[in-house]
């Protein structure tokens, strides 16, 4: 049996990303592909405890490189538990956010360096990166009136943060699509559910060749 392939999707808040992650899996179930749909911070037992950990804390929160920690030792149990072995059974693995989101959020936003939380990867999940990254990127009034009508109860201490940091998160993502344009592909999340569902199964085709 061949190895499944590993799909993650990136952006900023309210880009619409879990909807088209469950879109995709339904798309490539129905041509015969097993999918995982799972999401960061979390996936596992271990990892959804370390997301209560960063998501829900009152106080001043974490400091940035204990942030990027305990993202890290989440992402790793993911990756060991669930990730790896489902990709051996042959399984695609389609995951909201993967390590993209640390090096744009605790990297860009937080002010790690890119090499750091590279290298906490290294150590934690052995560099694994996903075959495509598909970055949905939203203008920042569409992604505002979105967060907004979802975190009715207000945001996670995260999404929370002000404009500048999500504006620094958005041009961190820009730019490793823009260094790695074989590892990514870019799609607006501007339009509509379909519109945009349409253009991440265009991205697809090149793995979908040699499935
Ligand atoms: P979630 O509710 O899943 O947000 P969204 O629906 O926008 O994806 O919460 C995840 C939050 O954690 C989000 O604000 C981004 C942040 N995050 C990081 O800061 N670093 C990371 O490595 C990951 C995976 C997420």
């Amino acid at each position: 049996m061949s190895q499944g392939k590993f799909i993650a999707f990136e952006g900023g808040e309210g880009a619409g990303k879990s909807t088209q992650a469950r879109l995709l899996a339904a798309a490539l179930e129905a041509r015969g592909i097993g999918c995982v749909v799972t999401r960061e911070p979390g996936g596992t037992p271990g990892a959804e405890a370390i997301r209560g950990l960063l998501l829900g804390m009152d106080g001043e929160g974490w400091h940035a490189r204990a942030e990027a920690l305990l993202f890290a030792a989440a992402r790793s149990d993911h990756v060991e538990r669930l990730i790896l072995p489902a990709m051996a059974e042959g399984k695609w693995v389609i995951c909201d956010r993967f390590v993209d989101s640390s090096r744009a959020y605790q990297g860009g936003g937080g002010g790690l360096s890119d090499a750091e939380v590279l290298d906490l990867h290294r150590i934690g999940s052995r560099g694994l990166l996903p075959d495509l990254t598909l970055l949905i990127e939203v203008s920042p009034m569409v992604a505002r009136s979105r967060a907004m009508a979802r975190d009715v109860d207000g945001a996670d201490r995260i999404g929370g943060r002000d404009e500048s940091y999500h504006a620094k998160v958005a041009a961190a993502f820009a730019r490793f699509a823009e260094a790695e344009p074989e590892r990514f592909a870019r799609i607006s999340g501007d339009g509509a559910i379909d519109v945009v569902h349409r253009g991440v199964l265009s991205a697809l085709v090149p793995l979908l060749g040699d499935a």
